[in-house]
């Protein structure tokens, strides 16, 4: 039995523990842009804000995200695990792009805040903050109920 599928529910455990930390930051930094949107720079609370973008950024999503990746990426070259011909891979894969590129703009928009540059509205921020929501609703039903 290749070692891959011996490690198999430990590299799924793994995988579900770093989504769920990726995902807990995902959906709490764009709530933190809303309320640092209302707050002139340059005040205490948005040098507070900044440091607790910074540190949510780098200690938490950021690893969480590299670790979702390896344990996925494992995940996804376990033989047997993956049926490439069906269609709910593709699918998860194309939201997970998305949800990649999400990542990107929020440390985009949080380095626009760091230089008191923030070019968007609170409101701009709640919107955004659905995106992720939606993303990992697709990604869940897909991997576990793999309706295609
Ligand atoms: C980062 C890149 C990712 C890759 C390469 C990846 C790939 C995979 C693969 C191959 C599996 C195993 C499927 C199986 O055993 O049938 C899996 C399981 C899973 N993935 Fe991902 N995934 C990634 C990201 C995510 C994200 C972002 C989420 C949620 C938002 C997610 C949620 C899950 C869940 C919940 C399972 C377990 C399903 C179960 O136990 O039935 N994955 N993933």
């Amino acid at each position: 039995m290749n070692i891959l599928n011996e490690w198999y529910f430990w590299l799924r455990a793994f995988h579900i523990i770093s989504v769920i930390a990726w995902m807990a930051g995902m959906f709490y930094l764009p709530r933190l842009y809303v309320y640092h949107a209302d707050v002139a720079p340059g005040t205490p609370a948005s040098e507070l804000f900044k440091v607790m973008e910074r540190r949510l950024m780098r200690i938490i999503i950021n690893p969480a995200m590299l670790a979702a990746f390896l344990f996925g990426g494992l995940l996804l070259i376990t033989p047997g695990v993956v049926d490439w011909s069906a269609g709910w891979i593709h699918v998860k894969l194309t939201a997970l792009f998305l949800m990649t590129a999400y990542h990107g703009f929020l440390s985009r928009w949080r380095r626009a805040f760091e230089r008191d540059q923030n070019p968007h509205s609170a409101r701009f921020y709640r919107l955004m903050n659905e995106v992720p929501t939606v993303l990992m609703i697709v990604i869940v039903i897909m991997v576990v109920v793999k309706p295609f």
